[in-house]
């Protein structure tokens, strides 16, 4: 049995652990707040219970898209259609303009590619993790480093290429450099596999039977073109490109502390 000086002592410890704690949990800095609007647009995702049915980085429900990049991914005019009347199995929510935006607000904030992409889990556990961002990365200093150059033109096609495809759900399935566990072909090897007519086709059509969605929104000829042309620059760098993706991607973990603090008002 404990002596009543024993059992002080004992309440005095556990007393102090608990400050200690206290004080650790909310001293713990956040590197950057949410804005006013993107904290009302938190709101709404929490009375509307959005993440029952999408995820951010890596948590939430999995009837929806992972929405941890969805700010660059989704357009404007998109977001309203969504909002307001809903989209397939995402239902109507009739937004106001001025909760639009707020939710708006919020993604945009929430979408933190240096910190964390969205990917789909499926495989093994922690492949390819970071993978996407390294990649997208990679392009895009390649791209930048081109300016100036004779390659200058061409390399604006890669990039406007580029932004056809990130801009489009096409890396839930494809990804970088190898084929994905849904069964999408890498896509860096397709520009000298597969001849143009058919490529032109499959980019405006998809192959639906073979579980590739035509994609949304659809690509117009300026895209196909663009698109392709950012295809046969993976196909020519492949290698290049593929070992600075890899070197890149190794060595991530999500830090969770600096994300913005989306799970308590
Ligand atoms: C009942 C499940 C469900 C709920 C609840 C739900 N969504 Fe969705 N959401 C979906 C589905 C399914 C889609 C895909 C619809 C499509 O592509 O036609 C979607 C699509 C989206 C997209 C477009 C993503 C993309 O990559 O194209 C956004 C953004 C989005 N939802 C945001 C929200 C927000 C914000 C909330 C809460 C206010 C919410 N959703 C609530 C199921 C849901
Ligand atoms: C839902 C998953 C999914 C999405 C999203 C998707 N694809 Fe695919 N894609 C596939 C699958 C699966 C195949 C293989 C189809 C087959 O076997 O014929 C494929 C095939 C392709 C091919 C033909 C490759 C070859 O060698 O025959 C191209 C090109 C392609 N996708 C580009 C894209 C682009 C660009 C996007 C974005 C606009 C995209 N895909 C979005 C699943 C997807």
């Amino acid at each position: 049995m404990f002596t009543p000086a024993r059992k002080k002592l004992l309440l005095a410890v556990l007393v102090l652990s608990f400050g200690v704690q206290t004080g650790l949990v909310y001293t713990d800095a956040r590197s950057e707040p949410l804005s006013e609007a993107a904290r009302e647009g938190r709101a709404l995702w929490q009375a509307h219970a959005c993440q029952t049915c999408h995820q951010f980085y890596g948590q939430g429900g999995f009837l929806g898209p992972d929405l941890t990049n969805a700010a660059s991914r989704v357009d404007s005019t998109r977001l309203v259609s969504l909002f307001t009347v809903g989209s397939g199995q995402m239902p109507p929510l009739g937004f106001s303009d001025g909760e639009t935006a707020a939710m708006a607000a919020f993604l945009r904030e929430m979408d933190r590619p240096e910190i964390g992409r969205g990917e789909l889990r499926m495989g093994t556990p922690g492949e390819g993790a970071g993978a996407q961002a390294a990649f997208e990365r990679v392009i895009e200093a390649a791209v930048a480093a081109g300016e100036g150059t004779a390659a200058a033109a061409d390399l604006a096609e890669v990039a406007a290429g580029f932004s056809a495809y990130r801009t489009r759900p096409c890396s839930a399935c494809h990804f970088p450099f190898r084929d994905s566990p849904v069964g999408a072909p890498d896509l860096s090897l397709v520009a000298g596999s597969l001849a143009s007519d058919s490529l032109d086709q499959v980019l405006a059509e998809g192959r639906p039977l073979m579980g590739m969605p035509p994609p949304v929104p659809p690509l117009d000829a300026a895209d196909r073109d663009a698109l392709m042309g950012f295809l046969e620059f993976l196909a020519a760098n492949r290698e290049q490109l593929e070992a600075a993706t890899e070197a890149l991607a190794a060595d991530r973990s999500l830090d969770w502390g600096a994300l913005p603090w989306w799970e308590f008002p």
